[in-house]
């Protein structure tokens, strides 16, 4: 079986693309810091095969000592989707030093970690495809995200400078930019708001889209399964937005006008 390698796993879009992949037959390396991580995936019947690892992307030397012991299987690795990251929902005078170096280093430094362990193993079978997860705020400007929609920039920036300083060999390397996903960490951002601000935050989700409602996991795994899929073979470098048309238009449907 093929090996795929998921960051983030243990709940939200990471499980969603895990459970996904499952689906096929198909070895998942579900990488997450939770201890949870296993327990938490470990659902119905799959045709595919479920490891786990509990580890912090941030720890190379984990990271390192995760690829060395899978690698020694000897399996065939044909992806990585760098899914592990943090928010944090502050403009720039609001952010601390502290928090706005940590949200860089799980979405960017992270990511490289990963993909600095995985990458050597692809250039040797001389293919791989590497998914990348990282926002429309990256593409554009979305209120009190000065740390996250940086790090979701240079995610997708690092994403493909894989695919340009190695395509030739092999690698196929992109990123998906969803818009606003029902999950925890979304969940978690609405939940601290004020009553006020969370019925006008979701009245915004709405009136930015062109598809109304928050996006599911599965449509985002969805496509990360297509992107790390041979269906793929002549995409590379590429940023998909899964956002209900969120960055296609810069105006209002006019019932909610
Ligand atoms: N939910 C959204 O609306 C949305 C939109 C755009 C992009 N994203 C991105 O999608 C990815 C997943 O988001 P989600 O909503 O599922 O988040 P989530 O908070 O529900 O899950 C994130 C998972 O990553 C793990 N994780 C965090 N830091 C880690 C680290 N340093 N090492 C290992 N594991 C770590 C957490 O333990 C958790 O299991 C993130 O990169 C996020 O920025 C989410």
């Amino acid at each position: 079986m093929e090996l795929v390698v998921v960051t983030g796993a243990a709940r939200g879009i990471g499980a969603g693309i895990v459970h996904r992949l499952l689906q096929d037959e198909v070895r998942v390396l579900a990488i997450d810091m939770d201890e949870s991580v296993q327990q938490s995936l470990n659902s119905s019947p799959t045709r595919g095969e479920l490891i786990t690892a509990v580890a912090d992307v941030t720890d190379r030397s984990s990271i390192d000592t995760i690829a060395a012991e899978v690698r020694a299987e000897g399996v065939h690795l044909k992806g990585i989707v760098n899914n592990a990251g943090r928010t944090s929902t502050a403009a720039l005078l609001e952010e601390s030093p502290e928090t706005f170096e940590s949200v860089l280093h799980t979405n960017v430094t992270g990511a490289f970690h990963v993909m600095s362990a995985f990458l050597p193993w692809m250039l040797e079978q001389h293919s791989g495809s590497i998914v990348s997860i990282s926002s429309v705020t990256a593409l554009t400007g979305t209120f009190r995200r000065a740390a996250y929609s940086s790090s979701k920039a240079a995610l997708l920036a690092l994403t493909r400078s894989v695919a340009t300083d190695y395509g030739a060999e092999g690698i196929r390397a992109n990123s998906i930019c969803p818009g606003a996903v029902d999950t925890d960490m979304l969940r978690h951002h609405l939940k601290n708001l004020p009553d006020d601000q969370r019925l006008a935050a979701l009245d915004i989700v709405e009136r930015r889209q062109l598809t109304p409602g928050l996006a599911e996991v599965d449509d985002v795994a969805a496509v990360a399964a297509f992107l790390l899929s041979d269906a793929a073979a002549f995409v590379n470098g590429a940023a998909w937005t899964v956002d209900g048309g969120w960055t296609a238009f810069n105006d209002l449907r006019p019932e909610l006008r």
